[in-house]
C-alpha cells in the first residue's frame, strides 16, 4: 500500500507540536528509543518521554533505559502492578492529569501492553491525536489481553504506523480509511541494527562459560504457558529432554519466576541454565550467538527473523504472520512432539529458508518522522 497523505485539517498547526512519547513495560523500550533519538534532527518537535511505571523492576526498566542510551523520563506515573482493570485505571488516572497540565497535540504509544491502550484511551477522550506504532497486528485471539489491547488502540488511533503488508490489511478489514495508515516498517529492528555492535562485546557467554552455536535460549511468560502448572510442567520437562542434546539457557520472567516458586517447580530446572531477566545487549548478545531460540514473546518472533536464527514459538497463532511466512519462526502451540522434533531439526542445521521482510531495515523512524512532518 502507498504512503498516502494525511488528513491535516485534523490536526492543530502549531510552530512546535508537543508529543508525549509513552513507554511502560519492557517490549517498549526499544520501540520508543529510536523516535527519542531521531526528534533531535527534527526541531518543529517538542518531545516528552512518559514512563507509567507498568514495569519498574531495574532489570525490567531502569537497564533498559542504559542499554539503549534513552533519556530519562520526563514523566514517570509509578503504577506498579495489579490487576489489568486496577493498572489500566491507575494509568488513565494518572495520565489524564499529565494531559491537563502538558497539553500535548500527540502522543505516541507502541505495541500493545496495558500502558498503550490505557493512554490512548485517555488522549481520545480529550481530543488529543494518537499515533499507534506497531499498529494493525492482529492474532484474532481474544483470549490474549495484547490482542485486546491492540484492537483497542487501534479503534482510536488516528495515525497507524504499520510493521507490515498483513497490518494494512487487518486495519482496511476493520474498515479504518486508508489515508490514516502508514507503512513505516518495523522500528524496534532499528533498534536492534543500532545496538548489535555494543551487543557484541556483552560478557553474557563468559559469564555462563557457554560457546557461539552451541546452546539453545528460551523465554516463557504468556498465562498460556505457565499459569497452567500441568502445562508448564509439560514444557520444563521437554527442555529437559532437549538439556540433554544441548545446554538450555533460560532468562526467567518475574511472573514466571514466581509460579516457578508458587509451585515448588524448582527441581525441573536443575538441568537448565537459568538467569534474572536480562537487560538489551546481554540478551541481544545471547540471542544473536544461540543455536535456536524457543520462546511465546512477540518481539523475539521478529528479532530471530532479522538475525536469521532458527525460532520456535510456544503459542497457537502469531499476531506477526510474516515472521512464518519469510521469517524464522515456526508456530507449535503447546505440542510437545513438535517442540522435540524442531529442536531437533535446528540442532542439526536443517532450517527452512527465510528472507528480512520489507521495511525491516533499521530506518523506520527516519519513516516515522517523516510522517509526522506532514502532519505539521
Ligand atoms: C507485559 C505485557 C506483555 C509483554 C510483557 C513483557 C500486558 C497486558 N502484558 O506482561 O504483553 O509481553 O509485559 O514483559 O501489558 N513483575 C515484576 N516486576 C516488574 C514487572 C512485573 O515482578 O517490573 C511481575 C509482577 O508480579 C506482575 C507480573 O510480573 O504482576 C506481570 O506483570 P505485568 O506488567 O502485569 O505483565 P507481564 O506479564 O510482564
Amino acid at each position: 500500500m502507498p504512503w498516502h497523505t494525511l488528513n491535516t485539517h485534523t490536526i492543530n498547526l502549531k510552530a512546535k507540536l508537543k508529543i508525549i512519547n509513552i513507554v511502560g513495560a519492557r517490549p517498549n523500550y526499544m520501540k520508543i528509543a529510536p523516535l527519542m533519538r531521531a526528534y533531535k534532527d527534527f526541531d518543529g518537535i517538542d518531545a516528552l518521554l512518559l514512563h507509567t511505571g507498568q514495569h519498574y523492576d531495574l532489570k525490567m526498566s531502569d537497564k533498559f533505559f542504559d542499554d539503549l542510551k534513552m533519556p530519562v523520563p520526563d514523566i514517570f506515573l509509578n503504577v506498579g502492578s495489579d490487576t489489568h482493570a486496577r493498572q489500566v485505571a491507575k494509568i488513565m488516572t494518572g495520565f489524564e492529569d499529565v494531559c491537563d497540565k502538558e497539553k500535548p497535540d500527540m502522543i505516541i504509544v507502541a505495541g500493545d501492553v496495558n500502558s498503550t491502550m490505557a493512554c490512548a484511551l485517555v488522549a481520545c477522550k480529550k481530543g488529543i491525536k494518537i499515533a499507534h506504532l506497531e499498529a494493525g497486528l492482529r492474532s484474532f485471539d481474544r483470549r490474549m489481553p495484547e490482542e485486546i489491547n491492540r484492537v483497542v488502540t487501534d479503534s482510536v488511533a488516528d495515525l497507524l504506523l504499520t510493521p507490515s503488508p498483513d497490518a494494512d490489511e487487518n486495519l482496511v478489514n476493520e474498515g479504518v480509511g486508508i489515508q490514516k495508515i502508514f507503512r513505516v516498517g518495523n522500528i524496534m529492528i532499528d533498534t536492534l541494527y543500532e545496538f548489535l555492535p555494543a551487543a557484541q562485546k556483552s560478557g553474557i557467554l563468559d559469564a555462563l562459560k557457554i560457546f557461539p552455536k552451541s546452546y539453545a535460549l528460551t523465554t516463557l511468560h504468556r498465562p498460556s504457558n505457565v499459569d497452567d502448572v500441568e502445562v508448564f510442567v509439560k514444557i520444563l520437562s521437554t527442555f529437559n529432554e532437549i538439556a540433554l542434546k544441548i545446554p538450555v539457557v533460560f532468562p526467567v520472567h518475574p511472573r514466571t519466576q514466581k509460579i516457578i516458586e508458587q509451585n515448588k517447580l524448582t527441581y525441573l530446572l536443575k538441568n537448565i541454565i537459568i538467569t534474572e531477566p536480562l537487560g538489551y545487549l546481554d540478551f541481544m548478545r545471547l540471542m544473536s550467538e544461540s543455536k535456536f531460540v524457543i520462546t511465546d514473546s512477540g518481539g523475539i518472533q521478529e528479532e530471530t527473523s532479522v538475525l536469521k536464527i532458527p525460532c520456535i514459538t510456544l503459542r497457537e497463532n502469531t499476531e506477526r504472520p510474516v515472521t512464518v511466512t519469510e521469517g524464522t519462526n515456526k508456530m507449535i502451540g503447546n505440542d510437545m512432539e513438535k517442540l522435540l522434533h524442531f529442536a531437533s531439526e535446528a540442532i542439526s542445521g536443517r532450517w527452512k529458508m527465510s528472507k528480512i521482510p520489507d521495511l525491516w531495515d533499521g530506518k523506520t523512524a527516519e519513516r516515522v518522522i517523516e510522517v509526522l512532518k506532514r502532519v505539521l
